[in-house]
C-alpha cells in the first residue's frame, strides 16, 4: 500500500492527558497538558512543553516548581475546561481540592488518582514553547488506585488525547508485557 505524506500536523499519537498545577500570582492555577514525557531515568526527569503565552509558563519561571496530575475519565469536562480558559482572565484556583507535598508552589489535586510534584531542573527554549524539565520529587497516589504498592492503570482510568482530531480516549486492555514479550524472539 502506498504511504501518503499528510504534513507535519497530521500525527495522531495518543498522549496522556494531565493537569499542570502551578502557583500564578501566589494562587493555585491549573491547565490541561498533553505534551509531557519522561526524559531521564536517574534522577527521575519529566519534560513538558508549555506555550510562552500561558499564565502557567510565567508561574513555572517564577517559582521553579510545578505538579503533574493525572485525571480519570470522570474528569474529562473539568480537564478540558482548564485548557480553555487562562488564569490571566479567569480564576481557576478553587476548581479542585488541593494538598501539598514537599514543594510549596506545586499544588496537588486531591480528585486526581495520581499526582507528581516536580522541581524545575532545566529549560529548553523553543520558538513558541518552553520545554521545562522537572525532577520528580514525589509521586502521590491512594491505596485504592494501586495494586501491590504500584499505581494500577485499570484503577486510575486515565485518558489520552489525540491531535489534530482533538479527541479524548480511554485506555484499552493490556496487550503485552515490556522487557519480556520480545524475549520470544531472542
Ligand atoms: C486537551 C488540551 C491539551 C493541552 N495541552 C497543552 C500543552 O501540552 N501545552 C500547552 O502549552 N498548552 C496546552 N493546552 C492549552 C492550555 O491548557 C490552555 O491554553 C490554558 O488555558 C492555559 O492556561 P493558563 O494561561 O492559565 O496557564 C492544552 C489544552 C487542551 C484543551
Amino acid at each position: 500500500m502506498e504511504k501518503i505524506n499528510i504534513g507535519p500536523q497530521g500525527f495522531t499519537l495518543p498522549m496522556p492527558l494531565a493537569i499542570l498545577g502551578t502557583h500564578y500570582n501566589s494562587s493555585p492555577n491549573y491547565m490541561a497538558l498533553g505534551w509531557s514525557t519522561r526524559v531521564n531515568f536517574e534522577p527521575a526527569l519529566l519534560g513538558i512543553g508549555v506555550n510562552k503565552r500561558h499564565a502557567s509558563h510565567a508561574a513555572i519561571l517564577e517559582n521553579g516548581e510545578f505538579s503533574i496530575n493525572f485525571p480519570s475519565t470522570e474528569m474529562v469536562k473539568v480537564t478540558d475546561y482548564v485548557g480553555l480558559v487562562s488564569a490571566k482572565h479567569t480564576d481557576k484556583s478553587d476548581l479542585f481540592d488541593r494538598f501539598y507535598g514537599t514543594l510549596q508552589s506545586a499544588p496537588l489535586i486531591k480528585e486526581c488518582p495520581l499526582s507528581l510534584e516536580c522541581k524545575l531542573y532545566d529549560t529548553v527554549e523553543l520558538p513558541t514553547n518552553t520545554f521545562f524539565i522537572g525532577e520528580i520529587i514525589g509521586t502521590w497516589c491512594e491505596e485504592r488506585f494501586m495494586t501491590e504498592g504500584l499505581p494500577d492503570i485499570s484503577k486510575i482510568k486515565p485518558f489520552v488525547l489525540t491531535m489534530p482530531d482533538n479527541s479524548y480516549w480511554e485506555v484499552g486492555r493490556c496487550v503485552g508485557h515490556a522487557w519480556k514479550d520480545g524475549k520470544a524472539l531472542t
